[in-house]
C-alpha cells in the first residue's frame, strides 16, 4: 500500500502549506497533526486534492458540525455547502473585504473549508492575515487597553435589509439573501483579544466588517482605538496571499484569522464551495 508523508511549509506571513495527504480520506494521526497545525497557524491550505461534495462535507465534519449558511446560497444539492461565488456579469464579489465569519453570533464559528471548483484565468486570491501576530506586535500599552475591554459586533449593516449587500448585484443575482435573518440576530459582545479556545494564545477578535464599536467607549475613542487594531492586523508581516489552483482548499480558523477575497477578474467566473463549522463561546 501506498504509505504518504506528510510534509507542512509555513507560508510567508501566516499559515502552512500540508502536502502528501489526501484529506478526503486522512488517517486518525493525519487528523491529529491538522488540527494541531490548524490551532497554531490559524490557516492550513492543501493543493492538488481531488474532494467530492460528499468528501468535503465529511473532512469539515471531523472538526465540529457544519452551521448551515443564513445568507449565502446553497449548493442545490448539499444545502452544508455554501456558494461563494462570481459570475461574468457580476461586478460584487462575497467577502471582498477584511473581516472574520460570523463574529456577530453569540457562538462565532470556528472556520471554514473553502474549496476552488470553477476559477478565473488569472487573479480571485485570497489574503489572510494573523490575529496571533497582530496581538503580538500590539506596543504594551495598547495590550493593556484592551485587557478587559468588550466590543459589539452585528450582521444587519452587511446583510440587512437596508445593508451593505443590497446595494451590490450580490443580491439582486440571489448569491446573498435573507435579509430578514440578519436584522432578527441580537447585536453581540466579545472580547477585543480572545485566549484562543485551542491553542491558548491571545489573539485580536475585532474585524472592520462586522465591529461596530468597542463596548463602552465613545465614538472617537472606539474608533481610534478599532483603527490601531486594525493597522496592526494588516500589517504585511503576517499577512499571505494565497493563489488558488484546481484542487486547493483552504481551512481557516475565524477566531485566529482575518480573510479577504480580492475582486480582481471581471468578467470571469469563480465559484467556491465553503462549509462553515460550529465553533464555542469566546472568552478573554
Ligand atoms: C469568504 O468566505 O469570505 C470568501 C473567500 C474567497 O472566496 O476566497
Amino acid at each position: 500500500t501506498a504509505m504518504t508523508q506528510m510534509a507542512v511549509m509555513p507560508r510567508e506571513g501566516v499559515g502552512v502549506e500540508i502536502s502528501g495527504v489526501d484529506i478526503g480520506a486522512m488517517t486518525e494521526a493525519e487528523e491529529t497533526r491538522v488540527r494541531e497545525l490548524f490551532a497554531e497557524h490559524g490557516v492550513v491550505f492543501f493543493r492538488g486534492q481531488n474532494l467530492s461534495e460528499d468528501n468535503h462535507i465529511a473532512f469539515a465534519r471531523r472538526f465540529g458540525d457544519i452551521n448551515i449558511n443564513r445568507f449565502f446560497a446553497a449548493h442545490p444539492d448539499y444545502p452544508e455547502i455554501a456558494l461563494v461565488q462570481k459570475d461574468v456579469a457580476d461586478k460584487e464579489n462575497i467577502g471582498g473585504g477584511w473581516h472574520t465569519d460570523h463574529s456577530y453570533d453569540l457562538e462565532p464559528a470556528l472556520g471554514s473549508v473553502l474549496v476552488a471548483r470553477e476559477l478565473p484565468s488569472s487573479g480571485g486570491d485570497t489574503r489572510f492575515a494573523s490575529m496571533y501576530a497582530a496581538y503580538e506586535s500590539l506596543p504594551d500599552e495598547v495590550k493593556a487597553e484592551v485587557e478587559g475591554l468588550y466590543a459589539i459586533h452585528s450582521a444587519k449593516h452587511i446583510y440587512g435589509k437596508d445593508a451593505y449587500y443590497k446595494q451590490t448585484d450580490a443580491t439582486g443575482s440571489g448569491r446573498v439573501g435573507n435579509a430578514d435573518a440578519a436584522d432578527e440576530l441580537q447585536d453581540v459582545r466579545h472580547p477585543v483579544v480572545i485566549t484562543h479556545p485551542l491553542s491558548g494564545k491571545k489573539a485580536i477578535y475585532v474585524n472592520p466588517a462586522f465591529t461596530l464599536r468597542i463596548d463602552g467607549y465613545d465614538k472617537a475613542a472606539s474608533d481610534q482605538l478599532l483603527e490601531t487594531l486594525y493597522l496592526a492586523a494588516i500589517d504585511p508581516a503576517h499577512v499571505t496571499q494565497f493563489s488558488w489552483e484546481p484542487g486547493s482548499v483552504a481551512f481557516w480558523d475565524n477566531r485566529s484569522t482575518w480573510h479577504w477575497a480580492l475582486n480582481d477578474y471581471h468578467g470571469q467566473r469563480r465559484v467556491m464551495h465553503r462549509i462553515t463549522i460550529e465553533g464555542c463561546p469566546l472568552h478573554a
